[in-house]
């Protein structure tokens, strides 16, 4: 990969149209019915103005955080995609050496193409698993055991998928799953997970099952797909040690609001109780100095770092998180913010 030819995270994208089948590249882009959520993650990140100050004696700005106890270089992460084999012949493990490269935590999806022990193998920063829920509790303990026994260093929790949305864009496109990608967390479940023409109804998750998990679930236990503030004091009170305001990339319901619009009211409620991170539409680096302002200790990305592990694998995904943290300490150091904690919402105009 010719990392010159890439200057924002927008660039991947023409070119991963350029190298992927249709119907994958469609499949990655899709989103609910008419595609309304997933512009507006975008777009709301654009309606906000920052506030800069000047003539502070900043130095080079620090990105440094501590997050569920880990040292990380950077607030950086790369959401739960599925099948990255689609995209890449290296998938998941092109992914973690990319994000290793970088510093960034890498979170492997229960519908990941290599196993959690694959990808510990090349792991050279934290791991995150996804769980998405399956109807066989004794599944779900085993695999929250073996993510663990692994050495991931957390559990995230997807809340916002009791059905699969409607894609329509991946359905014009004729996307199915090719009969042999190999899901090694799922072997040959019927678990309702296939992201094809299936509406894929999953097994039912309620705040009891994640109390269930929390009793002996030994990571740091984080939902992903919050939005209402009430549902977040929820999973602070079901002993949940962090929350991601997240509408899943926009593709599950359309005319949800943005994450970023979410996020002031939450962050408000839970009132520091535990870390809220956010995902949805984050491209730029004032996009993530914007979440940070407004109370996420990180974010995560999702298409973006896809797009780039088509291009270039390993080293697209690298190429991806440094722009991004480039921009973020630029986006800082012009807003006369020396480190993380110094962004807060008087960074705003
Ligand atoms: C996803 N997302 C997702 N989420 C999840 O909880 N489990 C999963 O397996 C997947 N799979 C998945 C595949 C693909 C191709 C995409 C694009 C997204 C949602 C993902 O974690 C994240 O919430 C969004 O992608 C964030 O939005 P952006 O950055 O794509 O705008």
């Amino acid at each position: 990969m010719d990392s010159a030819r890439y200057f924002t995270l927008a660039d991947f994208e023409p070119a991963a149209r350029a190298v992927l089948p249709h119907a994958v590249f469609e499949y990655i882009a899709s989103a609910a019915g008419e595609g309304g959520t997933a512009r507006e993650n975008d777009e709301a990140f654009g309606r906000i103005r920052l506030r800069p100050r000047v003539l502070r004696e900043t130095g080079a700005p620090d990105t440094r955080l501590n997050l569920f106890h880990a040292e990380l270089a950077h607030p950086i992460l790369l959401a739960p995609t599925a099948y990255q084999r689609l995209s890449h012949p290296e998938g998941e493990i092109a992914t973690v050496r990319g994000a290793g490269a970088t510093g960034a935590v890498f979170t492997l999806s229960t519908s990941g193409t290599a196993s959690i022990e694959e990808v510990m193998a090349e792991a050279v920063a934290p791991v995150w698993f996804l769980l998405y829920w399956q109807s066989d509790r004794g599944f779900n303990r085993e695999l929250v055991e073996r993510v663990t026994a692994a050495g991931a260093g957390a559990l995230c929790v997807t809340v916002d998928t009791p059905v699969l949305g409607d894609r329509s864009r991946q359905d014009r496109a004729g996307f199915a799953l090719p009969s042999d990608l190999v899901t090694p967390h799922l072997h040959d479940r019927n678990c309702g997970l296939r992201e094809g023409r299936d509406p894929g109804i999953r097994a039912p998750l309620t705040w009891r099952d994640i109390e269930w998990l929390r009793s002996f679930c030994k990571l740091p236990l984080i939902l992903k797909g919050i939005l209402d503030p009430a549902d977040a004091a929820l999973a602070a009170e079901a002993g949940a040690d962090g929350i991601i305001v997240s509408n899943h990339g926009g593709r599950n319901l359309d005319t949800l609001p943005a994450t970023i619009d979410a996020l002031p009211a939450v962050v408000e409620r839970l009132a520091g109780r535990i870390p809220v991170l956010l995902d949805g539409g984050v491209r730029r680096g004032t996009d993530v100095f914007k979440a940070l302002a407004l109370g996420a200790r990180a974010v995560l990305i999702g298409r973006p770092y896809v797009h780039a592990l088509a291009v270039g694998g390993a080293a697209g995904v690298a190429h991806c998180v440094r722009l991004l943290r480039r921009e973020l300490e630029l986006t800082m150091a012009l807003c006369g913010r020396a480190t993380l904690t110094e962004v807060d919402r008087s960074a705003l105009w």
